[in-house]
């Protein structure tokens, strides 16, 4: 790709990139939030055209119009947001558009679960070829997203962010199937905010800051400090920004929580003032217990004192009213309205402080709004964008401050960081630490291990629906957090509870 320019109204997201692809290479794309690197891809891929620049394929100049278009040239992007169609079977969604048919033109489904199933069976996951898509969990969406690029049989392959909700097992499995892709000759276009992903699994790594072309760069031979300073532009100090002080009162204290399905007797105290992380593997059941304690799913048993006092809560409303937020994983498909605009978005569960009765405080309403773009440094042309059309991170940003706006005491964040560039990282863990300073309370999930070490005062780990340990900050590593999160849940009987 040379010299690619795009424009959007307000914003010019690509001035000059030029980006080189070789057979059997993994390419990174690099850069911050809204740097470019999805609108690039999306231009490969056949869904945005370019304003300038040439794309060639083996030296030969070709025009890509459409999704078509790039299938025939042997391109296959999965993308960031997930595009599946949630109503439709797992088969249809792999095969959508090239439906095999009968001899009477119409779909043959028979034969389409077949080679779904094949297909699946050939990635031993588990995944019934006939079960609907928005029936499955997240990480395996983001899976099925990623066989059915492969289906295609490119010799180019672009992935952006694929391993954003995968567990490390998944993940283990994605990087064997790129080294297989690679020794068959397609070239893979690779683009994550994970350094050290970068590092295991790529050849060569291209940066791009702001639309521009920055440089491109032999991984072996780089560092990531040279990496992150080409894609801020400066170098980046202070990167876990932490004041620890000393353990105060509880806030909120859960007592035997039971959901009935996957959670078993989940115990554990927030006190004032502290960072609680939470750690596990994908599907220990991190999200499950925030959601119970944040009235999204009924409990079947146990408790929830706030303050000291004992708490009802059957819906998010309730927890509201208590003055706990829960910032969710997945901000695109529990969160975002990407049909409406930025300051919608982020004002959205803070009416009450601009709208009286039928009046609307405009100004009150742009002066929330600025403040929360500019603490989390939003990147957008204007208040009144579209918030899907902002870079991926962007919106997640987006519903973060949404969150932090309603000023919560107790603020639960789910994987907060994920999908958010390395100066957006820092930004965030800035504002956490003030937020505790201030006396907030955090409950923060994440499987990112560097960070629960350097935030958290305290670690509790999950495995398998209940809680196997408590660490303290003291003596934490990437181990000890690893030992407890592949060990079996506190001794407790969990298969004589279930009978489904
Ligand atoms: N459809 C669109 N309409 C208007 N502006 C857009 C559109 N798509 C992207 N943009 C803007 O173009 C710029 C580049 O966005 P892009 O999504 O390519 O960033 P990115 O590098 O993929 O970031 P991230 O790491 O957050 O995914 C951003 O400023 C974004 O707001
Ligand atoms: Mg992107």
């Amino acid at each position: 790709m040379n010299h690619v320019k795009k424009v959007f109204p307000g914003v010019q997201a690509l001035k000059d990139v030029s980006l080189e692809l070789r057979a059997g290479e993994v390419h990174a794309l690099l850069g911050e939030n809204g740097a470019g690197k999805s609108t690039l891809i999306k231009i490969l891929g056949g869904i945005y055209t370019a304003n300038a620049g040439e794309i060639r394929i083996h030296g030969k100049p070709v025009a890509i119009g459409s999704v078509q278009d790039a299938h025939k040239n042997g391109i296959s992007v999965i993308h960031q947001e997930l595009v599946l169609v949630p109503r439709m079977t797992v088969a249809e969604n792999i095969f959508l558009g090239r439906e095999p048919e009968t001899p009477r033109k119409t779909v043959d489904f028979k034969k389409m679960n077949r080679e779904a199933a094949k297909i699946l069976d050939s990635f031993e996951l588990g995944i019934e070829p006939d079960k609907e898509v928005g029936a499955l969990t997240i990480a395996q969406q983001q899976m099925v997203e990623i066989i059915k690029a492969l289906s295609f049989n490119a010799k180019i392959l672009v992935m952006d962010e694929p391993t954003s909700s995968l567990s490390e097992k998944d993940v283990g499995f994605l990087f064997g199937t790129i080294r297989k892709l690679k020794a068959n000759g397609v070239g893979i276009i690779y683009i994550s905010h994970r350094m050290r992903e970068l590092e295991q699994i790529t050849d060569r790594i291209t940066v791009i800051r702001d639309g521009e072309y920055i440089g491109t760069r032999d991984t072996a031979a780089t560092g990531s400090d040279e990496l992150i300073a080409m894609m801020v532009g400066r170098q980046l100090t202070n990167y876990y920004t932490r004041t620890f002080g000393e353990p105060r009162d509880p806030v909120l204290e859960v007592r035997g929580l039971s959901d009935g399905k996957l959670l078993k007797d989940i115990s554990f105290t927030l006190r004032k003032g502290e960072i609680l992380g939470f750690a596990g593997l994908v599907g220990a059941g991190r999200s499950e217990v925030m959601k119970c304690v944040f009235g999204i799913d009924p409990i079947t048993r146990g408790e929830i004192f706030v303050e000291g006092k004992k708490a009802v809560i059957t819906s998010p409303e309730d927890a509201l009213g208590l003055g706990i937020a829960l910032v969710p994983e997945s901000r695109k498909l529990e969160a975002l309205f990407p049909e409406q605009s930025v300051m919608f978005n982020l004002t959205l569960k803070v009416l009450g402080a601009f709208i009286r009765g039928v009046f609307v405080d405009f100004e009150k309403e742009a002066a929330i709004t600025r403040d929360y773009v500019e603490a989390m440094g939003i990147k957008t042309p204007s208040y009144t964008q579209v918030a899907g059309n902002l870079s991926g991170g962007n919106q997640q940003k987006v519903v973060i401050a949404r969150w932090l706006a309603t000023k919560p005491r107790i603020l639960i964040l789910d994987e907060p960081t994920r999908g958010v560039d390395v100066g957006a990282k820092a930004e965030i863990y800035g504002i956490m630490n003030n937020l505790v300073q201030e006396g907030v309370s955090i409950i923060m999930i994440s499987s990112e291990l560097p960070e629960v070490i350097n935030m958290s005062d305290r670690v509790i780990v999950m495995s398998g629906g209940g809680i196997t340990e408590c660490l303290p900050r003291e003596g934490l590593t990437q181990e000890a957090i690893m030992r407890c999160a592949t060990r079996h849940a506190g001794g407790m009987n969990t298969e004589g509870e279930h009978h489904d």
